[in-house]
């Protein structure tokens, strides 16, 4: 580790005896990580529903028409919708739950005090947060900031696949147990979703799940466990 990650590890509260292993062991105990990628499970395709949502569309024309969305109720509450930002040619894509209060106000996607996190987690690894791509699972606010309704992330969905599709990142985070269910369609705790590299979509690419850093400004006794998967998504991108 260089002096300037442990000075990023040291801002986002991660203790350095987190080091002490190597990072891949808790994912690779039998074998080498391409092995462990090798065996992963296999999200199922996506869903035919959103196979034509924007599929002639580039991102900009894609965001014009989340913008005008009305396919669910979250359309009448939202200030704006939060479509997704970063670099159009992402290695890395991650992904969240919805926006919040401030996201809804400014139309990004994690500017408030858990996306600070994020970007310090991202610095940790040693990636920009305008070199990444973010976005969330739901375009729309939802009120309270409750969680999302399944047939609001029905509805939604379709754009984040869209998205994926457009942007083909290298890898893929989930942030977070919202973000992790829906893209693997599962109903499993994030706890045992964790530790795997899961692939997702018709291009199968790599996706780390890990805990959304509003949990971890909550339980910072997390940020050791949310290191070993940045160290994951690190090695997925064939960073040095
Ligand atoms: N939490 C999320 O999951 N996404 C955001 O954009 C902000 C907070």
């Amino acid at each position: 580790m260089t002096p300037r990650h442990a000075q990023y590890l040291a801002e986002i509260g991660i203790p350095v005896y987190a080091l002490r292993s190597p990072p891949a062991a808790s994912h690779a105990p039998a074998g080498t990580f391409e092995a462990v990628a090798a065996r992963a499970p296999v999200a199922p395709p996506v869903a035919a529903r959103g196979r034509d949502i924007g599929a002639s569309m580039d991102l900009e024309a894609l965001a014009r028409e989340v913008a005008q969305c009305t396919r669910c109720a979250l359309h009448r509450s939202r200030t704006q919708t939060v479509f997704g930002v970063g670099a159009r040619d992402a290695r890395l894509m991650v992904v969240g739950e919805a926006p919040g209060a401030e996201e809804d106000r400014q139309g990004e996607p994690f500017v408030g005090p858990a996306g600070q996190l994020l970007n310090a987690m991202l610095a940790a690894i040693g990636l920009a947060r305008a070199e990444v791509y973010i976005a969330n699972v739901l375009k729309c606010r939802p009120p309270q900031n409750r969680d999302p309704q399944p047939e609001e992330a029905a509805a939604c969905m379709p754009y984040l696949e869209r998205q994926v599709a457009m942007v083909e990142p290298a890898a893929m985070l989930a942030v977070g147990r919202i973000a992790a269910q829906y893209l693997l369609r599962s109903e499993v705790s994030i706890g045992r979703l964790r530790g795997q590299v899961y692939r997702y979509g018709e291009r199968a690419t790599p996706l780390v799940v890990t805990y959304h850093p509003a949990y971890l400004l909550r339980s910072p006794i997390a940020k050791a466990k949310t290191w070993d998967d940045l160290c994951v998504v690190k090695e997925l991108l064939g960073r040095p």
